[in-house]
């Protein structure tokens, strides 16, 4: 099926009480495990790529192996700009043809993230494409993009974001952090509770590698619609390649690496699939 928006899949989501995943994908072989997830569990999922992803092979590169996957695919699958960094960047991506934004502005001034993510969320409007922004600051380190000093949500300033930028998903930060974490992460769910009693639009989890899948699962409870998984993704493809080639050491087949990657990716990203009860919901 062609690509979709993000938005009819996190509405229903919301209203189901169950979680899209969103998975960062580096390479065709990770676009095409997901996938295989997504078909075999029957769910509506996320491709994600962050600014440094772009860099390395472009927004075309990307979104051309995910149409691909998506056309031989039966379920619902969107193109997502995962933090994107700047006004232009996620110019760029609405041309190239993601099918959904995220624009970045947390590390600005509250009245900047205002000004910068009012300014994607206005120009993606009349193509229908979703606006996912971020309030308070997630932390650890997401390839390029690292933040030492994390900052919690506040609810007013959500009510008064959301108001202001017509955005159609906010990005909450009640600390989880990108990347591992170096203990159990202590995650402030009640203020996720407070934040979604009055914002209504989908509220998406970041930085959910390392999360033990019954903390994801309360923030899906108390109202968390996306949930983001990047780094055990990487970590499982690198381990699936690395265990090819330490039994084979002379193998120069990429294909054949390749498939232990993908299978270490599609089983991961159906496990995630179950922690957010999206299978069966495409
Ligand atoms: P992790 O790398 O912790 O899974 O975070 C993913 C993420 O939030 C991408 O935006």
């Amino acid at each position: 099926m062609s690509l979709v928006t993000s938005l009819k899949m996190m509405e229903d989501a919301d209203r189901g009480r169950y979680a899209i995943g969103a998975f960062n994908v580096e390479n065709m072989e990770m676009v095409m495990a997901v996938v295989k997830a997504a078909e075999e569990m029957k769910a509506p999922v996320i491709l994600q790529t962050t600014p440094s992803t772009v860099k390395y092979a472009g927004l075309d590169m990307y979104l051309a192996n995910v149409r691909a996957a998506a056309q031989a695919a039966s379920v619902p699958i969107a193109m997502h700009l995962d933090h994107g960094s700047s006004f232009g960047l996620a110019m760029q991506a609405l041309r190239t043809g993601y099918t959904s934004i995220m624009i970045d502005g947390s590390k600005l001034s509250f009245e900047e993230n205002i000004a910068v993510s009012k300014r994607v969320a206005d120009a993606c409007r009349p193509s229908l494409i979703p606006v996912e922004a971020e309030l308070g600051k997630v932390g650890g380190k997401e390839d390029d993009l690292e933040c030492n000093d994390p900052g919690y949500t506040d609810p007013d300033d959500a009510v008064k974001f959301v108001e202001a930028t017509g955005i159609t998903s906010l990005a909450v930060a009640i600390g989880t952090a990108h990347g591992f974490y170096k203990g159990e992460p202590k995650l402030d769910v009640d203020r996720l509770s407070e934040i979604r009693k009055v914002v209504s639009i989908p509220l998406v989890l970041h930085g959910a590698s390392g999360v033990p899948d019954s903390a994801v699962q309360e923030c899906i409870s108390r109202g968390i619609s996306k949930v983001n998984f990047a780094t055990e993704l990487r970590v499982a493809y690198s381990n699936g390649v690395k265990e090819y080639l330490g039994a084979n050491p002379d193998a120069f087949d990429p294909k054949k690496y390749g498939a232990v990657g993908m299978e270490y990716v599609t089983r991961l990203v159906k496990e995630k699939i179950q922690v957010c009860q999206s299978q069966g919901k495409a």
